[in-house]
Parts: structure tokens; sequence; C-alpha cells
């Protein structure tokens, strides 16, 4: 007699969506992204006569960002999303170049700047930590570009060059956390979207006025 046929199981295949949602935050914010590039300040900064004094006023500028911005993104974030986009505050490093710069302040994180309307979702505030991750690509590339013209003066570069030679590494974490995240649906691509652009709008308003400092 033969023996019974295992019973066989109807197949249940299960489709992984894949969703370029890094590769559409960079089509969405490449025009603002280029509008922040052409500022005056940045332009100085990346220019071939950018002096200590252009750092240490990116520095100031760069602060009324995030020292109201990354509370309200971090605020929330739930612990599973954050260490899945593998991101940490740069408040401190920053804080650490304009000590080493001999940048006071009458308190210690000044609340320069009300916090951007964001959509209180964690979608868009994923959307907004995006723009403050990713400019630590650029910001490698500047910090190199300073420390060849400035040289020692321009000490640490904590917040420029957050992630070092880990750069790279580190940008592709965060992109493929995003996109992971987005194809598990705990993020819904539109608000993270509007939320980077909401961000990135507030970048160029902080920016735009640091022209003349
Ligand atoms: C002079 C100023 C700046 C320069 C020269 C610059 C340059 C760059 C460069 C070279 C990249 C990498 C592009 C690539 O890998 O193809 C980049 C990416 C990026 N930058 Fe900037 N950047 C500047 C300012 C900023 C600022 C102020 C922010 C936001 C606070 C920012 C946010 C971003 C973001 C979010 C990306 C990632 C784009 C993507 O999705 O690939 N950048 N930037």
């Amino acid at each position: 007699m033969s023996s019974p046929k295992p019973c066989s199981r109807p197949r249940i295949e299960i489709d992984l969506v894949e969703i370029d949602l890094a590769g559409a935050l960079r089509r969405a914010t490449a025009g603002v992204h280029a509008e922040i590039e052409r500022l005056p300040l940045m332009s100085r900064l990346t220019s071939e006569t950018a002096t200590l004094d252009d750092y240490q006023c990116y520095l100031r500028a760069i602060l009324t960002i995030h020292a109201p911005l990354e509370q309200v993104l971090y605020d929330g974030l739930d612990e599973t999303v954050r260490d899945r986009l593998g991101v940490r505050p740069k408040l401190p490093a920053l804080l650490a170049d304009m000590e080493e710069q001999g940048l006071t302040f009458d308190r210690p994180v000044p609340a320069v700047a009300p916090a951007p309307l964001l959509p209180d979702d964690l979608s868009a505030r994923v959307g907004g930590l995006y723009v403050l991750e990713g400019a630590t690509l650029g910001g490698r590339t500047i910090a190199r570009h300073l420390r060849r013209l400035i040289g020692e003066p321009l000490g640490s570069t904590h917040f420029l060059d957050f992630h070092g030679r880990q750069t790279s590494a580190a940008w592709k974490g965060f992109t493929s956390g995003l996109n992971a995240l987005a194809a598990q649906q705990a993020l819904i691509p539109d608000r993270v979207i509007a939320g980077a652009l909401a961000v990135f709008a507030y970048v160029h308003t902080r920016l735009e006025p640091a022209a003349g400092t």
C-alpha cells in the first residue's frame, strides 16, 4: 500500500512591495535643496574665498534651525523607528563646535525661533529627519573644503562632518530603514514628503537672512 500523500497546503505568496521613498524624497526636494545651495551664506561657504568668519556665521545660523527643531522631531519618535533609521540628535555636536569657536550665548540652547508648523504625525517627523540627516552628505564635503582653505583654526567640525568616514554607511542605513518602514506601511509616503518640504522651507527661511551677517 502506498503511503498517503502529505496534504498539500495552499501556497501563500506575500508580496513585499518595494517602495523607493528615499528616491521620491530626493526628487520632491531637489528644487528647494538647489535654492538653499544658492543662498549667499551657502555660496560664500563653498567659494574659494570662504573664511573662518563665514564658518562661524554658518554655525550661528544652523543653531537657529537645530535648537528648536530637533526636539520637535525627536519628541514622540518611537524607539524602534529611531533605531531602524539609526538617527541621533546633532545639536550636541553643533554646540561643541560653537564652544570651540568661542561662540557663546546667554542660554546654552537658545530658543531663537518657533518650531515650524509640522503636521503632528510620525511620517512628517521622519520627513523632517530626512532633511537633517541628508545634510551630513554635503556637510562632509563642505568640511573638507573649509579645512583646505582655513586649516587648523577650523577646529573639529563635529557637526558638518557628523558621521565622518561612516557618512555613506549611515546614509545607506537611513534610506534603507526609510524604505523598509514605508514597505511595512509604518510610514505614509505623502506625509513623509510633506514633512520634508515643511522642514526644508523652514531651513531656507532661517538661512536666507543670515546672508548679510
Ligand atoms: C552649500 C550648502 C550645501 C551643499 C553644497 C550641499 C551639498 C549636498 C551634496 C553634495 C549632497 C549629496 C548628493 C548626492 O549624493 O548625490 C547633498 C545631499 C543632501 N543635502 Fe545638501 N548641501 C548643502 C546644504 C544642505 C542643507 C542646509 C540641508 C538641510 C538642512 C541639506 C540637505 C540635504 C539632503 C536632505 C540631502 C540628501 C539628498 C538625497 O536624498 O540624496 N543640504 N547635499
